[in-house]
């Protein structure tokens, strides 16, 4: 069986506990919903509010430190997010290597953490406009991917659940601006060749490469009908219940055929 699109919000720097009635119409939504799988990443303070009264959704986080516990101010660990009830993690988003100067070596060394605390990940990968005018987007992604996702001395038998790759054009990402459809059927049929490759048919060929950047109700029937797109990773439009359940939506629609 395929798995089901997966539809995930990324809060990013959005959110206090007034926005937990926004969570709660999400997953009272998600649960009409069946067809699709609902996550929402809030920042790390409503991990546990939100894990407490969701009944259908998965909370999770958006970055996680890669060692269990230490001299390390700020941040948080895998263990921490799992501990505070979060199922995944978000790793390597452009901001996070933007702001935070994050290399691939650090991400892979994160997921394969985040792995080992039992969380799934979501792998963000994703070229800057110069890189893809300069034709080098794809070569890009495949570097960024080769040197980030975990690897395993022997695979979970779950690893097509565990690991999702997330296409991300940096200059797509909140500027209302999204990529073809024939420029997303060919980064995303590239991501699935690697996956191929690197984690065998079984599982590289049924992992979920979501779309990230601008997705919208509007547009969210368009994208997620392109081969290889397994869902959406969604930043603005997932912070009311109503546009991104209307992304959940299509996604459902778009599962049916
Ligand atoms: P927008 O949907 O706001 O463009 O953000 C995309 C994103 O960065 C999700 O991780």
């Amino acid at each position: 069986m395929p798995l089901r699109p997966y539809i995930v919000g990324n809060w990013k720097m959005h959110g206090t506990r007034a926005m937990l009635s926004e969570a709660r119409a999400i997953d009272r939504a998600a649960q009409r919903h069946m067809k699709v799988e609902v996550a929402i990443a809030p920042p790390y303070t409503l991990i546990h509010p939100v894990h407490r009264e969701a009944e259908q959704i998965a909370v999770g986080a958006q970055d996680c430190h890669h060692e269990e516990g230490g001299a390390h101010t700020g941040d948080i660990s895998a263990n921490m997010v799992a501990d505070a009830g979060g199922k995944f993690v978000i790793l390597g988003h452009s901001e996070r290597r933007e702001n935070h100067g994050e290399t691939d070596a650090q991400i892979k060394a994160k997921a394969n953490a985040a792995l080992e605390a039992g969380l799934r990940v979501i792998l963000c990968c994703g070229e800057s406009e110069k890189t893809r005018d300069a034709g080098r987007a794809v070569a890009h992604v495949k570097k960024q991917l080769n040197a980030s996702l975990p690897t395993f001395d022997e695979q979970p038998e779950d690893l097509r659940e565990r690991v999702t790759v997330a296409y991300e054009p940096i200059w797509a990402i909140g500027t209302g601006k999204t990529a073809t459809v024939d420029d997303i059927a060919e980064m995303h049929g590239e991501i699935r060749a690697l996956l191929i490759k690197l984690y065998g048919e079984e599982h590289g060929g049924e992992m979920r490469i979501l779309y990230g950047g601008s997705v919208k109700p509007e547009n969210a029937s368009e994208i997620l009908s392109t081969p290889d797109v397994g869902g959406a990773l969604v930043g603005g439009a997932s912070l009311t219940a109503d546009s991104f359940m209307g992304i959940a939506l299509a996604a459902g629609e778009t599962a049916e055929g």
